[in-house]
């Protein structure tokens, strides 16, 4: 019996050192993985909450980005580049021929200029040449301004 439980037990501290062994000594804590075209999530620990967010800002903004990219050096298209457009003087990319309105409306986009701007654009900025692209939920305008204040980062 005792010579049998001697066994069972070397078995199991030479199965313990063989598994350490084989065991890289830094391990890898995390592994993100992400998809083309995906929002960056912040790395530092961030609640589910914002991810949701920024997820929600992400999947709404397809309805802007037939006329605006997003990406960083990104030429403008039927609409200005965004990318850090949240801090940013309205009407101030040079790659885009900005309405007058827009130009001259001294606006710098803050998250309530962005907010009474995408609920409506034409009333935001009267005379605004974006006639289109208004939202009418505002937990949608909320979660895309989280989405473009993401970007400027
Ligand atoms: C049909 C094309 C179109 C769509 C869709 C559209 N926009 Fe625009 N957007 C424009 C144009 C054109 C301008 C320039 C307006 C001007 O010069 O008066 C503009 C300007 C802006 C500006 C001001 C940028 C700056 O540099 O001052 C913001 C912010 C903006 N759009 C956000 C959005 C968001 C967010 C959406 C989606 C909810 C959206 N737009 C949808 C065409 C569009």
């Amino acid at each position: 019996m005792n010579s049998i439980s001697l066994i069972a037990l070397t078995g199991v501290a030479a199965a313990t050192l063989s598994a350490c062994s084989s065991e890289s000594p830094d391990p890898v804590e995390q592994i993100i993985v992400r998809e083309p075209g995906e929002v960056a999530a912040p790395a530092r620990s961030e609640g589910t909450a914002t991810t949701d967010i920024l997820a929600a800002g992400s999947a709404a903004f397809a309805a802007c980005a037939s006329c605006h990219s997003v990406e960083a050096g990104e030429p403008s298209g039927a609409g200005p580049n965004l990318h850090g457009v949240v801090g940013r003087p309205a009407g101030s990319l040079d790659d885009f021929a900005y309405s007058e309105a827009m130009s001259a409306s001294s606006l710098v986009w803050n998250e309530g200029e962005l907010d009474a701007f995408l609920a409506n654009p034409t009333g935001g900025v009267p005379g605004t040449s974006m006639v289109a692209g208004g939202v009418d939920d505002a937990e949608q305008r909320e979660a895309i301004i989280a989405y473009l204040a993401s970007l400027s980062e």
